[in-house]
């Protein structure tokens, strides 16, 4: 079975204060981070990059580092960028734990995603609203986890696309194991949609980020997925 996991998206967050915004996320109960990165190209925006990532590394350490006392998390790091290929290694150097890259930036879906986890990183794979959901059927079983966006990518606050869900209903069938990751509109109000479709991976930026009260958001996900 699956398990409920809460990756607050950091585009949310106030960059002058990302290390301390993370630790209050994670403090709060978020499991992963969901790092965003945009080239311009892909998507018509341009977040942050290979430096931003080696520092929060510094501040926020692998999950499976025992030494530290400080924060830990997963780093998934949602690469909306053409050419993913050109960026895993240095992704992986600057302390990603999961490179999901884009179906419509690739010609070659397995073999990048071969070459992700010959690196000893996870892989995963996203499709934007306009993709078909099949595309991923053949590829599923190679994946450590599948993407269904649930807006247009390239900015975070957009409204839930509700209309994505029968793409999760579709992919919860086939594969029941997998984590299957929703990105864009996830708070409260939608989460119980994306819960009852299958999704189990759950990306909320401005709703955790802004929020009174962060443990409350990330609990009540959490335990929507977990019906
Ligand atoms: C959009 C990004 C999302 C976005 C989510 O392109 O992939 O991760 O930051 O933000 P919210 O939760 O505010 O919609
Ligand atoms: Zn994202």
């Amino acid at each position: 079975m699956v398990k409920p996991i809460v990756a607050p998206s950091i585009l949310a967050s106030d960059f002058a204060n990302l290390g301390c915004e993370c630790h209050k996320v994670i403090n709060a109960g978020a499991d992963w981070l969901h790092i965003d990165v945009m080239d311009g190209h892909f998507v018509p925006n341009i977040t942050l990059g290979q430096p931003i990532v080696a520092s929060l590394r510094k501040a926020v350490p692998r999950v499976n580092d025992t030494e530290s006392t400080k924060p830990k998390a997963f780093f998934d790091c949602h690469m909306m960028v053409e050419e993913p290929e050109k960026w895993v290694a240095d992704f992986v150097k600057c302390g990603a734990d999961q490179f999901t890259f884009h179906y419509e930036a690739t010609k070659d879906p397995l073999g990048l995603v071969k070459l992700i986890k010959s690196h000893g990183i996870k892989a995963a794979c996203a499709i934007k609203p306009g993709t078909p959901v099949d595309v991923l059927y053949e590829l599923g079983p190679h994946l450590d986890m599948a993407l269904v966006m649930t807006v247009e990518p390239g900015f975070g606050g957009q409204k839930f696309m509700v209309e994505m869900m029968p793409k999760v209903e579709a992919l919860r069938a086939k594969f029941p194991n997998m984590n299957i990751q929703v990105d864009g509109g996830l708070g409260k109000e939608t989460i119980p949609h994306a819960a009852k479709a299958g999704a189990n991976v759950i990306v909320a930026g401005t709703s955790v980020f802004t929020a009174a009260d962060p443990a409350d958001v990330i609990s009540f996900m959490k335990g929507q997925v977990s019906e």
